[in-house]
This record gives C-alpha cells, structure tokens and sequence, in this order.
C-alpha cells in the first residue's frame, strides 16, 4: 500500500513536470488562436501591421519573445507596444509551445 502510493506520487510529478520540458504542439496551437491570430493571421504569416512569424526560426521566435519581456525590445511604437504587452503574458512554457507550433505552419 505505502509502496504504491509512492509510485503514484512520482506518476503525478511526472505528469506535473512534462510540459515545462516537453514543447506541447497543441497547447500552442490553443495559445496561438487566443493571443496571437488578431495580429499575426491564423496562418502566422501577418498582414500590413504584424509580421510574418512563421518564417522565424525556432530560436529566433524565442528570442524576440524573451527581448520584448525583457524590454531589450522595446521602443515606443504603437504596434511593438501592443506585442510588448503580449509577451509579458506568456510563461516560459508559452513560449515552447508557441514556437513548437508555428514551426510547423511552415
Ligand atoms: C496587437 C497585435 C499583436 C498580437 C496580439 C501579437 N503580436 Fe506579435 N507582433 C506584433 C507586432 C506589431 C510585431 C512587430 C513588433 C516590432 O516592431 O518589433 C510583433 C512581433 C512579433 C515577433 C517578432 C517578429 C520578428 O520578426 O522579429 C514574434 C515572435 C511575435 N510577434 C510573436 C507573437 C506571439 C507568439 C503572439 C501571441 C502570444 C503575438 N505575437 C501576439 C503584433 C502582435
């Protein structure tokens, strides 16, 4: 009994711990269509005021994540603002996902 429910313990810590290390394709495609489709299209590609963001390679889509939320990105236009503002939504976990996702709208 005691054996067991260490087993099961550890089954739930694995579970709890898997997304932060697994990129999850379809937690980014939920997360894409809620935060990002307005701007960047449903197929990521953009329009006249949002940029294509499926041609940006894996770390290259992290990276402009990680500077708009570190502010390394930052200057006053209206537009990067709003994608400001967006960043600092996501979590890291985000981020993976989002990134695993629109690789593959390529
Ligand atoms: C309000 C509109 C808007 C929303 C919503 C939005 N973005 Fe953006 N995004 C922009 C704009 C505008 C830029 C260009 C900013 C700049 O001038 O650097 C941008 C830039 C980016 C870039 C960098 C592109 C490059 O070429 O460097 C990435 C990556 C990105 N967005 C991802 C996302 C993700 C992921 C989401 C959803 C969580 C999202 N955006 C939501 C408007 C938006």
């Amino acid at each position: 009994m005691k054996l067991s429910k260490v087993w099961l313990l550890m089954a739930a810590g694995a579970l709890a711990w898997a997304p932060v290390h697994a990129a999850d394709v379809a937690a980014g495609k939920a997360k894409a269509e809620e935060a990002c489709a307005d701007c960047h299209g449903d197929d990521g590609k953009g329009d006249d005021e949002s940029p294509d963001i499926v041609k940006l390679t894996q770390k290259e889509f992290v990276t402009a994540l990680q500077e708009f939320q570190s502010g390394k990105r930052n200057e006053p236009g209206k537009m990067q603002q709003k994608m400001v503002r967006e960043a600092k939504k996501l979590s890291a976990a985000d981020i993976a996902n989002l990134a695993a996702y629109y690789q593959t709208l390529k």
